[in-house]
């Protein structure tokens, strides 16, 4: 008989301990404890995968002395996840892909699927029957004869598959749904994320057989499960959006084979995910006549400058305590801009309702966006339009000072190339020595950038 054990698991590091502690000697957070049934017998998925051409130590070697390997990345037809990744998927390597429900993660990894033209893959899927993943490939505009399906969650089973099988790319979809027959506590448990997914952690090490891992995240955007999850595996990617909106970003936030600062972009269509190459001219909306509220800010995202269009709707508030809303900037830095603009500027924003909006559904973190909320504020609050061919580039400091930001040349030569006449910048910026064709503002504080623009 099995022999049945309950064991308390902290939340936050997965760290273990035979009774409830109230703060993790691990970690050192509190209330992080939970309990679950966990039954210890040893287990079937532990096998070697060994696998001809891959060489693993099993003893220590000098680090002068281990070949390379001619172990390759796998090329991808897809540009975005190719270029996130760092050129490619490097064999025996395990990526989590994170991201809201219905943001389109099942796609993404199913579409990749289908990509590939000379791969074995193998889709698992936990969360959907065959029939319904069927119809969703139909929908995609590729195929992949060599792309398997299974929908089963216990990794015993899936053990057994991967050794009848062995595909060269393994995609689960996703790590909540999977089980472990060892453990019994339910699936999505601390205990069962950390066993299933150690199970497939190992095999893609000892077999050298790449890894999708989908995962939930949860209410506040983190990862479900373990942080540990995040430090098992190689690579972390984020797939973010507005599901209103059809773009989509694709982000990492970890890569141990790669920079952690690229994005990949795409948009959502009837026929799957398409790779967004230029996106700068879609995220500016065609206009013929120059609106108030409206401005352009330089922005860059991961490594790629972005042209982005922010806008303002400043209007008296009528009932009460004025509204502040904001989408995809940082209500609380939106919020300081507003302070700075009464204070420093002399702007009566306490009676006003201020709604900032960034165009696309994109959530922006770069800081050198703050000039350009408060550019459209201030448009919308005087109900004077500004020039369509102006961008602006700054970050905005407590005091008003316009700080520099970093990446300046290639901000403004992608400013340049999408056809802006001028651009605002702060006056601490070094400026690339090449002469720009594009007129260059620099200004030091908001005052003179408001009395510049309005008068
Ligand atoms: P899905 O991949 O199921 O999201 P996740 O796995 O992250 O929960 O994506 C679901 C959404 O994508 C759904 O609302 C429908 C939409 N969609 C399209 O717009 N076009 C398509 O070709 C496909 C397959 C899905
Ligand atoms: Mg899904």
């Amino acid at each position: 008989m099995a022999k049945t054990q309950i064991t308390f698991f902290c939340k936050n590091c997965g760290a273990s301990s035979g009774k409830w502690i109230g703060k993790c000697p691990s970690c050192g957070e509190w209330n992080t404890y939970v309990e679950e049934v966990v039954h210890k017998e040893k287990a079937e998925f532990k096998k070697t995968w060994k696998k001809e051409g891959v060489t693993r130590t099993l003893k220590p070697v000098l680090i002068d002395e281990v070949e390379r390997g001619n172990e390759q990345r796998i090329a991808l037809q897809d540009g975005e996840l190719s270029r996130v990744l760092g050129g490619g998927i490097v064999p025996g390597s395990v990526i989590l892909i994170g991201g809201e429900p219905g943001i389109g993660k099942s796609t993404l990894m199913l579409q990749i699927a289908l990509q590939f033209t000379n791969k074995k893959v193998l889709y698992i899927s936990g969360e959907e029957s065959d029939a319904q993943i069927k119809m969703r490939a139909e929908r995609l505009p590729f195929s992949n004869p060599d792309c398997y399906l299974y929908t089963e969650v216990s990794t015993q089973k899936i053990g057994k598959a991967l050794q009848e099988l062995e595909p060269d790319i393994v995609i689960v979809d996703s790590i909540q749904t999977l089980q472990s027959e060892l453990i019994d506590s339910t699936p999505g448990s601390i205990s069962q994320i950390k066993e299933t997914a150690g199970d497939l952690i190992r095999y893609a090490k000892e077999s050298g057989t790449p890894v999708f891992l989908i995962g939930h995240i949860t209410k506040d955007g983190t990862l479900a499960g373990p942080k540990l999850l995040e430090h098992m595996v190689d690579t972390v990617l984020q797939f973010e959006g507005d599901r209103h909106h059809v773009y989509r970003i694709l982000r990492t936030t970890k890569n141990r084979f790669g920079s952690t600062s690229e994005i990949g972009i795409y948009e959502m269509q009837s026929g799957g995910l398409r790779e967004v190459s230029n996106p700068s001219e879609i995220l500016i909306s065609q206009r013929d006549e120059s609106l108030s509220g409206v401005s352009i800010a330089a922005t860059i995202e991961g490594m790629r400058p972005l042209l982005i269009e922010t806008q303002a709707l400043v209007s008296t508030a009528v009932y009460g305590t004025p509204q502040r809303n904001s989408n995809g900037y940082d209500a609380k830095r939106l919020n300081m801009l507003l302070a700075i603009l009464e204070k420093k500027c002399g702007l009566k924003m306490g009676m006003q309702d201020v709604f900032v909006n960034i165009a696309g559904g994109l959530r922006v973190e770069d800081p050198g966006i703050d000039l350009s909320i408060v550019a459209a504020i201030v448009s919308s609050y005087e109900n004077v339009p500004i020039d369509s061919k102006i961008c602006f580039i700054g970050e905005v400091g407590l005091s008003g000072e316009i700080r520099a930001v970093n990446r300046i040349e290639q901000r403004i030569s992608e400013a340049e190339k999408l056809g802006f006449k001028t651009v605002y910048l702060s006056k601490f910026n070094k400026l690339p020595l090449e002469k720009n064709k594009i007129t260059i503002v620099q200004v030091g504080k908001l005052e003179e950038l408001l009395s510049n623009l309005f008068g």
